[in-house]
């Protein structure tokens, strides 16, 4: 093996890379930057050529796998031919005709696209949105948003007054004020009603309309929801939750916003996540899986009635990025659509979720497998210390067993995806959405290998 300090590439990450959301003291003293070269479909490969299996479609973006000749094709050729314009008062074809497309595939009446560089931006422009919505339509006063607990919406200071992780904000503060947290859907952990599903949707959507009630309708102006929660490892809504939810939001005259940068383009198996679980969302925001990340994108898809205000007058939506709308990214977008289309990906995710779900449901025989939980391409498996009394680890144990050793175990074994800490201990999976049962099956032995040393560590 090579000597990392004598590598001019792993001195200049070390040097002068700065890794987002990194540790950089585990470089400090010699440790190795872990560099991926390349990659091809659901595997990727590092400067040593060691291949890995892709378990997070690199962070829930890489939905047609990597290595996609016809994606870094329409990436090259609409650079060749327009490299940039913004759409700030202009327009350019691409942008319109992804935008079109977008607005056909959406549920509902959610027609207008508002294109962003990427998820957080997307989270901030819905809050922006709403605000100013209200303040044109008569009710300047409907400004706070409430979101739910551990739910991870962005860093942005909106977004990240959004989010519902204290670690993560506490260096920023102060935030913006008036975003508010309820409970999620984290029924193996329910405080109430855990052998009732549908009962517990109730009781936690009913959260909302307290949290709502409590600050006052008049200035509550939306509450932002995943389908699948993230942060906390993959919470699925129970029956009849965003059902309810919508009645709440349209009792209290509140925008419901699904904030799909995770779970749209497929990642459940449906092009929006709001489509899978039925329910009709006044804003979808989304970013990641639209280009499958061979360019950057995202962005907000809305309402017809929202955008009413802004048609009159010297109305605007004074907001934009410069990059919002790339050509280079709509234009990969455009071909990414049609990679889904001419491969069904949307129907071979949903052939193939119970074989992922069943096979990754194997682990639950280890003892420290407490939970299996998730939906489509998209799970977590919760790590306890009793698996009978749901004990989880303390922050020093936790420590030792995910950053010490799981991590670290996955990747050397070939496994890229991600041991999270941010709720209890999960380890997270998002493969690309062209995995199949040789890919799931690859998984669930590696984990099983990992965990199982895992647990006679503990
Ligand atoms: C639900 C959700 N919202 C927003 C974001 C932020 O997206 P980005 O990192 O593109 O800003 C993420 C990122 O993972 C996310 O999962």
């Amino acid at each position: 093996m090579t000597d990392p300090t004598q590598d001019p590439l792993q001195s200049a990450a070390r040097d002068h890379l700065w890794m987002h959301f990194t540790r950089h003291s585990s470089f400090e003293n010699g440790g190795e930057v872990p560099v991926i070269v390349r990659g091809d479909g659901a595997y990727i490969y590092d400067d040593k050529g060691k291949r890995y299996l892709d378990g997070l479609a690199g962070l829930f973006v890489s939905q047609v796998g990597h290595g996609r000749q016809e994606l870094a094709q329409a990436a090259a050729k609409q650079a060749a031919e327009l490299a940039f314009f913004p759409v700030w008062s202009y327009a350019h074809p691409k942008a319109v005709e992804l935008a079109e497309r977008l607005a056909a595939l959406a549920p509902g009446d959610l027609n207008r696209v508002f294109f962003t560089t990427g998820g957080g931006d997307a989270v901030e422009s819905a809050w922006k949105l709403a605000k100013q919505y209200f303040k044109l339509t008569g009710r300047p006063t409907k400004h706070k948003v409430i979101s739910r607990a551990i739910a991870y919406h962005g860093t942005p200071h909106g977004a990240l007054s959004l989010t519902g992780l204290p670690g993560l904000k506490a260096p920023f503060e102060p935030l913006v004020p008036s975003a508010f947290r309820v409970p999620n859907t984290n029924i193996y952990r329910a405080p109430e009603h855990g052998d009732d599903p549908e009962a517990f949707g109730r009781w936690a959507a009913d959260r909302i309309e307290e949290a709502i009630e409590f600050e006052g309708p008049d200035t509550v102006a939306a509450v932002f929801l995943e389908p699948v929660q993230n942060a906390g490892g993959c919470f699925p809504p129970p029956p009849g939750y965003f059902q309810r939810v919508r009645e709440i939001c349209d009792r209290h005259d509140v925008l419901l916003v699904s904030d799909e940068v995770i779970c749209a383009y497929g990642r459940l198996g449906t092009m929006f996540g709001a489509q899978k679980f039925g329910y009709r969302p006044d804003i979808i925001t989304f970013a990641k899986g639209i280009t499958s990340g061979y360019a950057p994108l995202g962005g907000m898809l809305v309402a017809d009635r929202l955008f009413e205000p802004f048609k009159e007058g010297t109305r605007m939506f004074a907001h934009g990025y410069t990059f919002g709308g790339h050509p280079v990214s709509a234009a990969v977008a455009m071909a990414n659509l049609d990679l889904f289309e001419r491969e069904d990906l949307l129907g071979h995710v949903r052939r193939n979720e119970g074989a992922f779900r069943a096979t990754l449901e194997k682990l639950l025989d280890l003892p420290i497998v407490g939970d299996v939980r998730g939906d489509g391409f998209f799970y977590g498996i919760e790590l306890v210390k009793d698996k009978n009394t749901k004990e989880t680890f303390d922050d020093d144990e936790a420590e030792r067993l995910l950053r010490g050793f799981v991590d670290k175990a996955l990747y050397d074994a070939g496994l890229y995806c991600r041991a999270d800490d941010r709720g209890d201990p999960v380890v997270q999976l998002a493969p690309p959405l062209i995995c199949d049962q040789s890919h799931f099956d690859e998984i669930e032995q590696i984990l099983r290998a990992v965990l199982s040393e895992a647990s006679n560590r503990l």
